[in-house]
């Protein structure tokens, strides 16, 4: 936002009781403003204080990513498969063990100095828990001031009063005195989540980070939070990753969804097909399961046979071939390469190659799908021949 842009004030936005009620996602084919290009962090840590040798924890591996603006694109996986460990090496806080970001079309390296600071005042990472991100004995006015200080140094006293008025009025805080006065300790979640967007926005960026913005919230008001990162995102041509453990919040809030298991990206593709046509096994535990009313109770769920790997050492092959009812013998020991499903839509997954053995298996595992979805037309059950990248 710049300085001329004191005074705007955003309609409030329409409250709402259900994710489904807001309209679907809009999907932006701008150019990225934000790409991951097979990057990689290898962690090197000590598994106890006796070893003398570091182990290697495999936290990213090989992931590229597209955020475009005005466009939301969710990050899903569980805990410990490297969503956060991504968002991080997007904002530029750790440096890459391999790969490269690109920011508006060019590599950018920015880990120190003025390049640092400009490219984290582009490039905003919103944390899961708002309280740890505010400086505990400052006042909201004493923190946003400095913020605003920061980015805007031209602008006097009195006009930053009017600039941080303006911030909080976007975030549906106002008026603005009642937050102002107050220390975080005397405000919701929700309203310092909102406070953190604000401070966040006073940067004018082009990327949100968002690593679960809404997890330690109370159930009621997460939705006004994503209604609110939604508009910002419309509205200001923002580009954002939702990262996210809930995989069926991502098809109402997100244009496309990737899935990240043990540090790798899985399956990607736009919202819809990913959560109503998942391919990948994995992608279908994940929707399994997910609470869902509308499905049957005496649904059949896909099987889960097993724990999250160790990224010290992760399983040879596909990554999730000890916990995958479909393994075939390659599984074990060639990692799948990407097989294109059509419209966008790619999986890491050896059910998709065009031979007789992988045929059988994917007859097999859309049956699954078939008795998970209550619908077993709900997926393709010939889908196109596996390409190559
Ligand atoms: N600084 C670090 N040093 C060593 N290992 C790390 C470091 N940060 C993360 N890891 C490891 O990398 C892996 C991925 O962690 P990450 O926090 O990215 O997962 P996540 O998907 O965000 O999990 P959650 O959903 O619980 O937040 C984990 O095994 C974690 O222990
Ligand atoms: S590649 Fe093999 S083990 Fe991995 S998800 Fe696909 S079928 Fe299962
Ligand atoms: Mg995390």
């Amino acid at each position: 936002m710049s300085a001329e842009n004191i005074g705007r004030r955003v309609a409030a936005e329409t409250p709402a009781t259900d994710v489904r009620s807001t309209s679907l996602p809009t999907v932006s084919d701008a150019p990225p403003v934000l790409e991951a290009v097979g990057i990689t962090k290898h962690f090197r840590a000590r598994s106890n204080p006796f070893r003398r040798t570091p182990v290697v924890v495999h936290a990213v591996d090989d992931v590229n990513l597209v955020l475009r603006p005005g466009r939301i694109s969710a990050l899903v996986g569980e805990s410990g498969s490297g969503k956060s460990t991504l968002a991080r090496l997007l904002a530029q806080l750790y440096p890459l063990t391999s790969g490269e970001i690109r920011y508006r079309g060019e590599a950018t390296v920015a880990t120190r100095g003025r390049r640092f600071r400009r490219y984290v005042s582009k490039v905003q990472l919103i944390l899961q828990d708002p309280f740890g991100s505010f400086n505990p004995v400052s006042t909201i006015a004493r923190t946003l001031h400095r913020a605003v200080r920061i980015h805007h140094p031209e602008l006097r006293t009195a006009e930053r009063t009017a600039f941080i008025e303006d911030l909080l009025a976007q975030v549906n805080l106002q008026p603005a005195r009642q937050f102002t006065d107050k220390f975080p300790h005397e405000l919701s979640g929700g309203q310092l989540q909102r406070i953190s967007i604000a401070r966040a926005l006073a940067a004018d960026p082009d990327v949100f980070l968002a690593d679960e913005p809404v997890s330690s919230l109370d159930v009621s008001i997460r939705l006004g939070i994503l209604n609110l990162l939604r508009r910002l995102t419309e509205e200001r041509g923002v580009g954002l990753l939702y990262v996210t453990h809930d995989i069926a919040s991502a098809r109402y809030f997100a244009a496309d969804t990737s899935v990240m298991y043990a540090g790798q990206l899985i399956e990607s593709g736009s919202s819809e097909s990913v959560t109503q046509e998942p391919a990948h096994p994995y992608t279908q535990l994940l929707i399994a399961s997910a609470p869902d009313p509308s499905r049957p109770a005496d649904a059949e769920r896909i099987a889960d046979i097993g724990q999250p790997p160790s990224l010290i050492d992760p399983p040879t092959g596909c990554r999730f071939h000890p916990r995958c009812p479909f393994a075939m013998e390659r599984c074990r020991t060639e990692a799948p390469p990407r097989f294109d499903l059509g419209a966008e839509h790619w999986t890491r997954c050896w059910l998709y190659a065009d031979d007789d053995e992988a045929r059988a298996q994917r007859k097999e595992d859309a049956a699954a799908v078939g008795r998970l979805t209550a619908s077993p037309a709900a997926r393709k059950e010939d889908p196109p021949a596996a390409e190559r990248p």
